[in-house]
């Protein structure tokens, strides 16, 4: 077609350049997308020894969350779940996921602390099931997995990749593999690096649960209870700390008020001005495993 008029023609010209150019950039962002896909499934995914990131992450840290807000725990019902997805996810992406520490959980830890009441905090070690029963039971008695953390987080795995911004659910990072993995660092985290952090809160009288019947002694050193909670306990703010130790039903008794172990812990305690008094097999407690093993001959004694 001939230009019949110089304007018409300069127009169309125009017309043509601008097509060009937008059909040249088109051409190099398809391009840039297909060479960023084709370098992403180039780098090779972390291979880890541990199990990877829980399925279906998201929702059950969305489902937890809101349950707690809305029904477990309605004195913390003003938290954001959805926010508080972000900051998990982003506390670990892009990052080498065996160099995670409390500083990368550091926002999210403040973004979801609540008050825990004195006199209700009860940490335990190697005591895990009954820790958790008898909490369920009492009222007013707390563990960590009963604060708004430590309840979305509990028995979930997870990791990232160090450099995209997806979770890793084929593997992460084993606890023999590097310490400093996002699992291990998250909870030594809850434990008591940050200020609302679980044992840094404690006050009033504080429970511990321990196990009498391990063969290493009840409490190992390198245990969290012993490395990060002991000594973030405040020493101003605890009256008392009231330690269980609790034998498994069917025994064996390795492990006692009296021995080296406890008053090991006992004068480490009393270094940090705290006070604390220990019971063996606290008869609460002990009913409890007999609601389990009423046949047992260590529940049978008392009543018959
Ligand atoms: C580990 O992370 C810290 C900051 O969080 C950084 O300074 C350090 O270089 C990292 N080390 C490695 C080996 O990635
Ligand atoms: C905590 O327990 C102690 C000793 O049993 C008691 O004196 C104190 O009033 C309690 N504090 C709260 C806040 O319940
Ligand atoms: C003590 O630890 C062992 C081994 O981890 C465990 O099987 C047992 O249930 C624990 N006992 C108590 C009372 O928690
Ligand atoms: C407890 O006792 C065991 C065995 O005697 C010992 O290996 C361990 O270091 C002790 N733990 C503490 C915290 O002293
Ligand atoms: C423990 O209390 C005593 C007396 O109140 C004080 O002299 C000492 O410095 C305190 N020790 C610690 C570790 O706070
Ligand atoms: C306890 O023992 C009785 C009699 O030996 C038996 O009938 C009962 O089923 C046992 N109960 C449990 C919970 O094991």
């Amino acid at each position: 077609m001939a230009c019949t008029h110089a304007l018409l023609c300069t127009q169309k010209r125009r017309l043509i350049l601008v097509a060009c150019a937008l059909l040249f950039l088109a051409g190099i962002v398809a391009l840039a997308f297909f060479l960023g896909k084709h370098h992403h499934s180039e780098i090779p995914p972390e291979n880890w020894k541990g199990a990877g990131t829980t399925a279906d992450l998201y929702e059950i840290i969305l489902g937890r969350c809101d349950d707690y807000v809305m029904f477990v725990n309605p004195g913390v019902r003003n938290k954001d779940c959805r926010k508080l997805y972000q900051l998990f996810k982003a506390s670990v992406m892009k990052r080498n996921q065996c160099n995670i520490t409390t500083v990368d959980y550091e926002e999210l830890f403040q973004f979801s602390s609540s008050p825990i009441p004195c006199n209700q905090s009860l940490l335990w070690s190697k005591t895990s099931d009954l820790a958790h029963l008898y909490a369920k039971s009492v009222p007013n008695i707390l563990t960590l997995e009963d604060t708004l953390l430590g309840y979305v987080a509990n028995r979930l795995s997870w990791c990232g990749h160090s450099s995209n911004s997806g979770w890793n659910y084929k593997s992460c990072p084993a606890r023999y593999e590097c310490d400093n993995n996002p699992v291990s660092a998250f909870w030594r985290t809850a434990s008591a690096h940050v200020s609302g952090s679980f044992a840094k809160q404690a006050c009033g009288v504080v429970h511990v649960m321990l196990n009498g019947s391990i063969p290493a002694g009840a409490i190992k050193p390198d245990s969290i209870f012993s490395s990060v909670e002991v000594p973030s306990l405040d020493p101003v703010r605890i009256s008392e700390v009231r330690i269980w130790v609790m034998d498994n039903i069917d025994g064996p008794d390795r492990n006692s008020c009296s021995s080296k172990n406890q008053t090991d812990l006992e004068a480490k305690l009393l270094e940090r001005n705290i006070s604390s008094i220990c019971v063996d097999n606290y008869w609460p407690v002990h009913i409890l495993q007999c609601v389990r093993t009423p046949n047992e001959s260590a529940c049978k004694s008392k009543t018959g």
